[in-house]
């Protein structure tokens, strides 16, 4: 049965760890969906771990609607959340309207995520939860504003930790069905999970997070870099890297075919 906000909603209450993790392309996505992961993101991370570059910034909203496309069709059970890039939504509730509608009528996703709880974004939570666009947020480190944050943890003076408690806050009233908790103390994701009747997912934010996501290429050992808060369950760089050097060879010594 697909997951719903609804039923993710429900398992916060019963305290039931929800389970999530990021995908690119149609082979991840159907493997996810087959191991039940309950929400799939198709984070901008992709501009890194997929398509090489350096950060987030760069990709497109065509390339990620691109991604979700193949995603979703990988998908029948799992709930889909698509990053919203850098600068699609960020200029005005006009603009991020237009960007988050592209994605919902293009793709099969089942809701957006976008960063950041300051004022003018808990605004076009607010208009695009209106308009039936169904909105995931995401604060503490947040990866698009890393030329002023760097990828540093988040929350550790005590203002800090306020202004972050209180942008979570501030997005649940808006409307958001769920907040990513990234890179913060795990006092401050603790608090805010307990505050908010909204379910938060933690990556690098500790146990107390109502769901847990990781990168699926910094699980898998497939990632170029892997920030400190991943666990690495296995290395598939390894395997791939044996498995076409031996049919390399194997070619070259015509053993094969
Ligand atoms: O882009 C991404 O993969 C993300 C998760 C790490 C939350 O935003
Ligand atoms: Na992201």
């Amino acid at each position: 049965m697909k997951v719903t906000i609804q039923k993710l909603c429900q398992w916060k209450q019963e305290k039931k760890p929800i389970v999530c993790l990021t995908a690119w392309d149609y082979a991840i996505a159907s493997l996810l969906d087959d191991a039940q992961i309950d929400l799939i993101l198709v984070g901008d991370s992709l501009a890194m771990v997929a398509l090489g570059h350096n950060n987030t910034l760069p990709i497109t909203l065509e390339e990620m609607i691109h991604h979700t496309k193949a995603v979703c069709r990988g998908v029948k059970r799992s709930f889909v959340v698509c990053d919203l890039p850098f600068l699609t939504y960020q200029t005005s509730v006009t603009h991020a309207i237009e960007s988050a509608g592209k994605i919902i009528k293009e793709t099969n996703a089942d809701a957006v995520k976008l960063e950041g709880g300051y004022p003018a974004m808990v605004e076009t939570v607010t208009r695009l939860t209106e308009i039936g666009i169904p909105v995931m947020g995401h604060v503490g480190l947040t990866p698009q504003s890393v030329r002023v944050l760097g990828y540093k943890q988040q929350g550790k003076s005590a203002i800090a930790q306020e202004t972050i408690f209180n942008q979570a806050v501030a997005l649940e009233k808006a409307g958001a069905f769920a907040i990513v908790l990234e890179h913060m103390t795990e006092e401050l994701a603790q608090k805010i999970t307990h505050s908010l009747s909204i379910p938060t997912i933690g990556i690098g934010a500790g146990k107390s997070c109502d769901g847990q996501v990781l990168v699926t290429a910094d699980l898998l050992g497939l990632s170029p870099k892997v920030p400190p808060f991943a666990k690495i369950y296995t290395d598939l760089k390894t395997i791939i890297s044996d498995s076409v050097s031996q049919y390399a060879k194997e070619v070259r010594s015509h053993q094969f075919p």
